[in-house]
């Protein structure tokens, strides 16, 4: 049996006051709870550390460079992440695809980095609605996971982590159904099991975009969701404990 794990995306939000209500309340609430995440903005990596550390609850960045070090202005690297006790970091979410230039290719090279570091990446993946809507769904995802999988390997999955997030659902308010999601975490789950069954099946795969209280419990009992990426509700206590405890 894989266990969950529910991650909170706090995107670019936040202040040191409302932070610290925040991180105490998710510290409190969770405990005892295993597989609770938050990704903080980096300047509040410190923050997170102080509040979190020694609880159930982990932390994390939204995104790392490739590079282990050097001139590269603005960047902050693996080893950085782990300095402050990081344990996850998001890898090619679809802001830093769209916003950012993050290419197959570049969020491969952030995937290795990141497990190089001894980071827990999870690798973001997901169609845009103009790709749902020319069928291509499959295609997509398959390929942004083949990028990575021809860097890494099969065998990096043992310690990363999949998230399965439509572009068209993130931020929304319109969520894929737990039988759209299904499907295409099952999609991804067959094309690790080409490689590895037995990575496949330890896989955890996540489901984000506009998970609430109100549909967390029926999208996580899908066989093949294996917990969730929370953005807008994981900044509200009591919506990401609730999406936690239906996990
Ligand atoms: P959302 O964001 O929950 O606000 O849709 C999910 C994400 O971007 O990770």
């Amino acid at each position: 049996m894989r266990s969950k794990l529910v991650a909170g995306n706090w995107k670019m939000h936040g202040s040191l006051s409302s932070n610290l209500a925040l991180l105490q309340a998710v510290r409190d609430g969770a405990k005892g709870a295993a597989g609770v995440a938050v990704c903080v903005p980096y300047p509040y990596l410190a923050q997170a550390r102080s509040v979190l550390d020694g609880s159930t609850v982990a932390w994390g960045a939204q995104d790392v460079s490739e590079h282990d070090q050097g001139a590269f202005t603005g960047e902050v690297s693996g080893a950085m992440l782990v300095d402050f006790g990081c344990r996850y970091v998001l890898a090619g979410h679809s802001e830093r695809r769209s916003f950012y230039g993050d290419t197959d290719a570049v969020v491969a090279a952030k995937f290795a980095a990141a497990l190089k570091a001894g980071l827990v990446p999870v690798l973001c993946v997901g169609e845009s609605l103009a790709e749902r809507e020319a069928g291509i769904t499959g295609e997509v995802v398959t390929r942004q996971i083949d990028a990575v999988l021809s860097l890494s390997g099969v065998a990096a999955f043992s310690r990363a982590v999949v998230a399965y997030e439509p572009v068209w659902a993130i931020g929304t308010g319109r969520t894929a159904s737990p039988a759209q999601a299904q499907e295409v975490h099952a999609l991804i789950r067959q094309r690790f099991a080409r490689d590895s069954a037995e990575v496949a099946s330890r896989l955890q795969i996540l489901y984000g975009g506009s998970v609430k209280p109100g549909n967390a419990k029926e999208l996580f009992g899908q066989p093949d969701i294996d917990g969730g990426l929370i953005g807008g509700a994981s900044l509200v206590a009591g919506d990401f404990l609730a999406i936690c405890a239906a996990a």
